[in-house]
């Protein structure tokens, strides 16, 4: 901490090697070791800055992904670090509590940077949340849960494409927190796990082996009006849930990835990864369990716009060619909008493969799914929302600023093949 208050981190990005598998070396990346990175965590209101150095031999850059802040600080494709280099950015965190993270994002080079292993959790606080009797106790009965999939070549990470396979990387197991075969003993009737799909281009459909109900309890965006009660939650890649389950003294139940039929028609679904099925947790409760409170009836209203004050529409078209028509330009600023003023964004999937759409700097309102209401894990705030064939959404947002008419926030699909080869725009706030 600063004179003035401010939190400082530090993070390096650096080559590894991590035994995945026992006697086997695994060639990696990471933040401050040699997988992902430590959990970051500020409080609304607070000031942060984070020297970042990059002791990598390529360049790169470290984007906060749902934060709200000014352009030049987002680490963007615009906002490179040069190998040897250093970036520190900084600004005043001023969003609800949250489960964000962090990762590269240098342009035409992120699936490679994330898969390799750069990505962390970054959580924000806030006052109201802290007083509300939910699971909080991080790494105890509030844990983390990046969920990635891998296939390895022996000892070393396989990334190659498979054949037919536009979607991009699509590994045969999944890793939580970096850790095959992942199980977690736990010691609370309720706990909270909060999912990150860190995957490149895999979709999933999170529910329990059991079948057992749980609450969601957020979105990516910070915490739903009330708790809903689920059998699946879908995330796909950069979407976040948070979830709470009641697990009873000395049982065993599995975070499992179902198989899903909403990608479009059955062959797309079928070599997108879309039928595929991981065991991907194992949660084993103690023989006693501590007592936890009922979850809370409100939580907090998502703060963003209900579409009713939009001062302009605009419409996405997703191809894997590039967002309505035009691939990626460094050099060309695809939208211009206005600070303080709210806008609609229709986003329609127009050649049938499984996208999704993340727009940097706000967090929206998911007005419409195909014109209708969302579905409850679509109606939070979120920052990234999967639109597979046949699907046109409708989304609500406000940018507040500041105004900078020379640097670019960006808007892509987050399957990082797609991104990476030219799914993505820029837009200026002025
Ligand atoms: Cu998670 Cu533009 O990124
Ligand atoms: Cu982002
Ligand atoms: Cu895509």
């Amino acid at each position: 901490v600063e004179a003035d208050g401010t939190r400082v981190f530090d993070l390096r990005m650096q080559a590894g090697e991590k035994e995945f598998k026992s006697g086997q070396r695994t060639r990696t990346w990471g933040f401050n070791g040699d997988y992902l990175g430590p959990t970051l965590r500020a409080g609304r209101g607070e000031k942060v800055k984070v020297r970042i150095s990059n002791g990598l031999d390529e360049a790169s850059t470290v984007h906060w992904h749902g934060m709200h802040l000014p352009a030049r600080m987002d680490g963007g494709p615009h906002q490179m670090v040069e190998p040897g280099g250093t970036w520190s950015p900084r600004w005043t965190v001023d969003q609800p509590a949250a489960t964000l993270w962090y990762h590269p994002h240098p342009h035409g080079a992120t699936e490679k940077h994330v898969q390799r292993g750069l990505a962390g959790m970054f959580l924000l606080d806030d006052d109201k949340a802290r007083k509300l009797p939910l699971p909080d106790d991080y790494g105890v009965d509030d844990l983390p849960v990046i969920v990635q999939d891998v296939r390895f070549d022996g000892a070393q990470f396989d990334h190659g494409h498979q054949l037919m396979r536009n979607t991009g990387f699509l590994g045969d197991r999944t890793m939580v927190n970096g850790t095959l075969n992942p199980y977690r003993e736990v010691g609370d009737e309720l706990v909270r796990l909060r999912l990150l799909n860190a995957s490149t281009a895999r979709v999933y459909d999170f529910g329990f082996s059991d079948d057992r109900r749980f609450s969601l309890i957020g979105t990516d965006g910070g915490l739903l009006a009330q708790p809903a009660a689920m059998d699946r939650v879908q995330l796909s890649p950069g979407e976040r849930a948070e979830i709470v389950v009641r697990m009873k003294a000395g049982e065993r139940t599995v975070l499992r990835s179902f198989p899903q039929d909403n990608y479009g028609d059955a062959w797309q679904t079928r070599f997108s990864g879309g039928d595929d099925s991981f065991d991907v947790l194992e949660l084993r409760a103690k023989a006693s369990l501590r007592p936890s409170p009922a979850l809370p009836g409100h939580l907090a209203e998502p703060e963003v716009p209900d579409g009713t004050d939009s001062a302009r529409s605009r419409f996405f078209g997703l191809r894997m060619s590039g967002i309505n028509g035009r691939p990626m330009d460094m050099a060309r600023i695809d939208e211009v909008v206005t600070r303080g003023t709210a806008e609609t964004w229709t986003v329609r999937n127009e050649d049938g493969m499984p996208h999704n759409f993340h727009v940097h700097d706000v967090q929206f309102r998911v007005l419409e799914v195909n014109g209708e209401r969302p579905p409850p894990e679509l109606r939070g705030a979120k920052d990234t929302v999967f639109v597979p064939g046949g699907t046109t959404v409708k989304l609500a947002m406000r940018f507040e600023g500041p105004a900078d008419p020379d640097t670019p926030y960006m808007y892509h699909c987050h399957l990082l093949y797609h991104e990476d080869g030219g799914m993505m725009g820029q837009f200026v706030v002025v």
